[in-house]
């Protein structure tokens, strides 16, 4: 997605840009290259923090920050940033941390079941030990979209009494054994593995709170580009824009529009671009990917105004 995201962001000589997932530096390369712009780079991971310090050594056009993209307001004011033309988040988990068998994040390499994006909160390995049956249930179902939910997280109770899961090949094991129908060309455990990534890094918490704190630090007209490869992750991407878009108010197409703030964001297009089918082909992950593109609105009040110009 990265000729669609440079698109999508339209990057301007003298810009101030926000990558909130620096990953490998790809997209904050592609910034870079596409204009004469600053590029402040957010990851929360201590290796791709490595990478992004590395890269800022040679490029003084980029400012590499660790941390979290839910602070980004603050880590952005901290580091000296007013308001920026433009925020590009690619959510989720980057094929350095994948095909590192070491970080626990893959079902095909066998590694201690740790799954932690950042250093620091409790582990897959920490989470399954701790929920209910019933609560690992709800959590395949809604973060995996796992059919076998119920069957897996019961086969997961009745191996963990006899030995706690520690490793990331045990754990798809027990899930390969426990299904029934698995999807041709997918690994059994493919939305187990992805239910316990979300959890275990509050993907979504993270997502929810990121949205908010781009209405604080972009400045009208600039645009926030948000690529995300889970539905729950593009629903809420989608409801929050149109929410902040004044779409959101209708409660039913029977009652009046009830008159709500002003439109504090703008779709600039939308339906959701989708990778193109050479991209599928090449990389087969990017299937599910959806990229949504919005734009920061000038307030229609001049109070407003002033503290976004603030
Ligand atoms: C899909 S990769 C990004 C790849 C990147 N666009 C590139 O071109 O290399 C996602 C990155 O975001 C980071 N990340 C995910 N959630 C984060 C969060 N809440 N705060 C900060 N970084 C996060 C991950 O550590 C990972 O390095």
């Amino acid at each position: 997605m990265l000729a669609e995201m440079v698109s999508a962001l339209a990057p301007r000589d003298g810009g101030v840009y926000l990558d909130a997932t620096f990953g490998g530096g790809g997209y904050t390369r592609a910034i870079l290259e596409a204009a004469d712009c600053h590029v402040l780079a957010i990851d929360r991971d201590p290796e791709a923090i490595g990478r992004g310090r590395q890269l800022a050594l040679d490029e003084p056009r980029m400012t590499m920050l660790a941390g979290r993209f839910s602070a980004m307001a603050e880590l952005a004011a901290a580091a000296g940033f007013g308001r920026l033309d433009g925020i590009v988040l690619d959510i989720g988990v980057s094929s350095f941390q994948l095909d590192d068998a070491a970080r626990g994040f893959s079902f095909r390499l066998d590694g201690p079941l740790d799954m932690r994006m950042g250093d620091e909160g409790e582990s897959a390995a920490d989470l399954v030990a701790r929920l209910s049956g019933d609560e690992l249930a709800a959590l395949f179902r809604e973060f995996g979209d796992e059919p076998e939910a119920g069957r897996v997280a019961r086969a997961i109770v009745a191996r963990r009494a006899e030995r706690p899961f520690s490793t990331t090949g045990d754990l798809a094991a027990t899930v390969a054994a426990a299904k029934r129908r698995v999807k041709p060309g997918r690994d059994p455990a493919t939305q187990v593995f992805q239910a316990l990534r979300i959890a275990v890094n509050d993907e979504l918490g993270e997502l929810e709170a990121a949205l908010h704190a781009s209405l604080q630090l972009l400045a009208p007209g600039g645009r926030l580009v948000i690529v995300a490869f889970h539905s729950a992750e593009d629903r809420m991407v989608k409801r929050f824009i149109d929410e902040r878009s004044g779409r959101g108010r209708t409660i039913s197409r029977h009652l009046p529009v009830v008159d709500g703030p002003a439109p504090e964001m703008r779709f600039l297009r939308r339906k959701a671009i989708l990778p193109a089918p050479a991209e599928v082909d090449r990389n087969p992950r990017a299937r599910s990917a959806r990229l949504r593109v919005a734009e920061r609105l000038a307030a229609d009040d001049p109070e407003t105004d002033r503290r976004l110009a603030a």
